[in-house]
């Protein structure tokens, strides 16, 4: 079997292989963020950092178990049956219908989507977009201090329209349902929950715009599958929009046939693996949400003749997002 392979050029291990990501993705000494930095030090400090520091998806143990399974509970109802599928195609029809470019739309449609599910009103939809846009470009690497500054001042809007929205969510809305799960599972931290809310926006924009536009390439290159879930699932497993994702040793330990000091960082190549969604704890829990909204949008855009499309892949350390220039 296949080690743990140490790319000394970078100065992490990397696992390539399905057996190796799933090892170092269910080991318990293996973390999403490095113990001496919770929050990226570009961001501590500000709302963004804020927000971040409270997201399941940044944090292990105590600060993920309860939180996690209250959004999986959420979002599986947000999931089931084929209401989600049908909203997607609403509300990227109705911003089709506005004269959205591709490039435009592939962006903005699923994060929509998700917002209107959460419950917010259809004219709240592009400001909540466009936050999203903002927040998310402080999570890169690549940031500069102006997306920073922007980032800031956009969580800070974000986390107070879930405050509002909260306050009156529809029952069957998706926040209701967080809020609810959330009591049940003695998940008590206001703050976290809203940073979660927000987090669910920001865990949908990239990715899944990513799904979208790489189904869309694959329509272009001849991919025949009449049927838009049947593509998407196709998408998935040979052109996902997330390749990779780290983790953190916080102690010495023994995996993939090596030893991993403390403070270590592994890359993990899911993409390689064809493990999309992630595996074990910090497992995706809006797989099938993502899958139904990328479906819904497609269907949306059969309604008109498709341009010749041409793109370019977005500036990334882990994904693989085409950004359409019609
Ligand atoms: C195609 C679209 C998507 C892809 C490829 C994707 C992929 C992933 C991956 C790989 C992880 C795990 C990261 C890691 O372990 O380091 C993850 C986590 C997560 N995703 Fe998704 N995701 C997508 C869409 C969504 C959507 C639509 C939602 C919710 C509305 C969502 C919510 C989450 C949450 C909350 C986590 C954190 C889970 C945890 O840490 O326990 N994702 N996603």
């Amino acid at each position: 079997m296949k080690n743990l392979e140490w790319d000394a050029g970078r100065g992490w291990w990397v696992a390539d292989s399905a057996v190796l990501v799933e090892q170092v993705l269910s080991h318990p000494a293996l973390r999403v963020r490095p113990l001496a930095e919770p929050v990226p030090a570009a961001i501590a400090g500000g709302c963004a950092g804020q927000v971040f520091g409270a997201l399941v998806r940044m944090n292990d143990g105590e600060r993920h178990i309860a939180p996690k399974l209250a959004l999986q509970r959420a979002l599986a109802v947000s999931a089931a049956g084929d209401a989600a599928r049908q909203r997607a195609h609403t509300v990227a029809a109705h911003l089709l219908a506005e004269g959205r470019s591709i490039g435009a739309w592939a962006f903005e449609a699923p994060v929509a989507t998700v917002a209107s599910l959460l419950g917010f009103a259809d004219e709240q939809l592009p400001a909540v977009a466009r936050w999203m846009g903002d927040f998310v470009a402080c999570l890169s690497p690549l940031s500069s201090a102006e997306q920073i500054e922007q980032a800031h001042a956009a969580s800070l809007r974000l986390l107070a329209a879930m405050r509002e929205l909260l306050q009156a969510a529809p029952q069957d809305s998706l926040a209701a349902s967080v809020a609810q799960e959330a009591a049940a599972a003695g998940w008590r931290n206001d703050h976290a929950i809203l940073a979660n809310l927000v987090g669910l926006l920001s865990q949908t924009y990239e990715a899944t715009a990513g799904l979208l536009g790489n189904s869309l390439v694959a329509i272009q290159q001849g991919a025949a599958s009449v049927d838009a879930g049947a593509l998407v699932a196709h998408v998935m497993a040979t052109d996902p929009p997330i390749i990779n994702t780290r983790r953190f040793a916080a102690e010495r330990c023994a995996v993939g046939g090596v030893t991993v000091e403390a403070g270590q960082a592994i890359l993990v190549m899911l993409g390689a693996a064809k493990r999309g969604f992630g595996h074990g704890r910090h497992a995706c829990p809006g797989q099938q949400l993502a899958q139904q909204i990328a479906a819904g949008c497609i269907e949306a855009l059969r309604s008109k003749p498709l341009p010749q499309l041409t793109w370019t892949y977005r500036a990334s350390v882990n994904a693989r997002i085409p950004e359409f220039h019609q």
